[in-house]
């Protein structure tokens, strides 16, 4: 096992020496099981991730998975959320891409880079894909997680085709190559050389900075936030959007410094869990509630792709979130100034999108949970503004889900909506912009129950039945007061490469357009998470604001009753609503 800073292969080691002059060691290995990748990249417990080779044997697998061309003498980028184990990950990994034959890792200073700024710099230093040390929002500490994804050429996680494959290397690896260089100093900015392996250690933030600036109108954004009316708070949950927060929002766009919290990076995150959310962004939750709460709030995860959005004591879900960006951004955002080429959101997000996506008369998809499913959509030039539940929102100006952009997004509507407004004239608020919206389009009331690390044999039995029900529903049958119009397993097949996903969340569609969703998460490292997602349409505006618990109270007691979750899980109660 690995023991001190620097990790130390423990095994006899051949040694090669290569014609660039670095010295590569060919390391005998066995192959270790359970390296499939989730959702989002290799997540487990850290514990897990210090076992002799299991980092080394994943890094190896995926250099065996890719074709010669995508790494060879090429440009790798490295960076990560500043959890525990990214340190001595960060040496690995280097190593074993110098071993490989790649020409240059471009890193992020301390080895920290955001999810959505890997992406960006993917992009534009034409990079051939990167690494990401992160197991996103979930807690970090020797005790908790840790994770690695892998994104291609274009900033977007690799395909399942590369996951695949990669896992079917895992299972028959016999070797690693590593190269025999000393462990590269990421505390400053600079470069070094080893043979024709260069580690440049850059600033995380520059070239993402820039790509925001060619984004959003930063002069309007500032006009708001220099405002003496407008005050705006940022909980970074001590993740790595505090190496972002300060240069973007105080340093350029003039917040001040009191209206950042939990700003700097730490490796167990501060003891939290750094998921945006009502449940886990408590700080947040609490000051935007308070009596003399800010005007805008907002917090992002672990690696700095997933926001919340909260107004005064008014909480934005994240399904209403993309809808309220996809109907202002035309006006609010420079980026989008001819008009969002399509819209999409994930099966179970709701329905809110699709209502402005037929009133703007844009293309619009639906696809499965996963970020993944949007970038060939992008690719093809055929969406611009997507989001899902999950508390992800983003566009095309990346490949990855964008907390920073997000929020940066809802400062320029917000900002767009009051550009007129005279001092002590009253602010168009967080919240009405969101009622506004729904007067607009009607309000899609959305809860989401989380059920976190439940048994995995009774999750899935619970699956199984559900299956089962579904297999002989029909359309018209009566449910309490709602009637069935299809139920089924989703499936998505990718309309550009005509690939394939199946099994993806089982739904309930009733004939008035209100859906139960029922879907395992990909996620979790421990167990299983039993989601359920509800909504419901309501047109009419004198009910909007109705709470949307008691909105959504009759859908969730037949989605309990449908489910049999008790008896299937022990559980009486959900650990997470959203
Ligand atoms: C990650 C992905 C998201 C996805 C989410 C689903 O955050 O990047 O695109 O929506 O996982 O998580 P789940 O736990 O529901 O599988
Ligand atoms: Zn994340």
């Amino acid at each position: 096992c690995i023991s001190g800073r620097s990790f130390r292969f423990v095994v006899k080691a051949s040694v090669q020496t290569a014609s660039e002059g670095l010295q590569i060691k060919a390391i005998p290995t066995k192959p270790v099981e359970g390296q499939k990748t989730g959702t989002s990249g290799l997540r487990k417990k850290v514990k897990v991730f210090q076992q002799e080779n299991y980092l080394a044997n994943w890094i190896q697998a995926l250099f065996n998975s890719l074709p010669l061309e995508d790494y060879k003498d090429g440009v790798l980028v490295l960076g990560g959320d500043g959890r525990y184990f990214n340190r001595e990950a960060a040496q690995i990994i280097i190593k074993i891409a110098a071993g490989n034959g790649v020409g240059k890792i471009l890193v992020g200073r301390d080895g920290l880079m955001s999810t959505p700024a890997v992406s960006a710099v993917i992009r534009k230093q034409k990079a051939n894909g990167g690494f990401i040390m992160s197991a996103s929002h979930n807690p970090g500490g020797p005790e908790y997680d840790w994770g690695i994804k892998f994104n291609y050429s274009s900033g977007q996680p690799a395909p399942e085709s590369i996951t695949d494959k990669i896992y079917g290397n895992t299972l028959s690896i016999s070797e690693i190559k590593t190269a025999d260089i000393p462990d590269v100093d990421l505390s400053s900015v600079g470069t070094v050389r080893y043979g024709n392996f260069t580690v440049e250690v850059v600033d995380p933030v520059s070239d993402y900075l820039e790509l925001m600036e060619e984004v959003f109108d930063f002069q309007l954004i500032k006009d708001l936030i220099s405002r003496a009316d407008f005050r705006f708070s940022f909980d970074a949950m001590h993740a790595v959007t505090g190496a972002y927060a300060k240069p973007i929002f105080v340093d350029r766009l003039g917040a001040s410094l009191d209206s950042i919290s939990n700003g700097v990076p730490l490796e167990d995150f501060g003891h939290g869990h750094p998921d945006p959310n009502l449940t886990y962004a408590k700080d947040l939750v609490n000051i935007m509630y308070a009596k003399d709460a800010p005007d805008f709030g907002a917090a992002s995860d672990g690696d700095g792709d997933r926001n919340m959005i909260l107004g005064r004591g008014f909480f934005i879900t994240p399904s209403d979130s993309v809808a309220i960006i996809a109907a202002n951004a035309q006006a609010a955002i420079p980026y989008f100034k001819d008009g969002p080429k399509g819209l999409a959101r994930s099966m179970p997000t709701s329905g809110a999108l699709d209502r402005v996506a037929s009133k703007l008369n844009l293309p619009f998809f639906e696809v499965p949970t996963g970020w993944k499913f949007f970038g060939n959509l992008m690719d093809a030039g055929r969406l611009s503004i997507c989001g899902e539940e999950s508390f992800g929102t983003g566009s095309d100006h990346i490949r990855e889900k964008d907390g920073i952009w997000a929020v940066l997004a809802w400062l320029s509507i917000i900002a767009y909506q009051n550009k007129d407004k005279k001092v002590g004239e009253k602010l168009v608020s967080v919240a009405d912009i969101a009622k506004e919206h729904w007067a607009t389009y009607g309000r899609n009331f959305f809860s989401r129950y989380d059920y976190e690390e439940c048994e995995s044999s009774g999750a899935n039995k619970m699956m199984e039945y559900l299956r089962d029900i579904i297999s002989k529903t029909k359309q018209g049958e009566k449910y309490g007061n709602y009637t069935l119009d299809f139920a089924d397993d989703f499936s998505y097949t990718d309309p550009v490469d005509g690939s394939v996903a199946s099994k993806q969340g089982l739904r309930f569609v009733f004939t008035d357009g209100s859906r139960i969703i029922y879907r395992l998460s990909g996620t979790g490292s421990a167990g299983a998470t039993i989601r359920i997602y509800i909504e419901q349409f309501e047109p009419d505006v004198a009910k909007h604001d109705v709470d949307a618990q008691t909105a959504l109270k009759p859908l969730i007691d037949l989605a309990l009753s449908i489910s049999k979750l008790e008896e299937f899980t022990g559980r009486e109660k959900p650990t997470v609503i959203t």
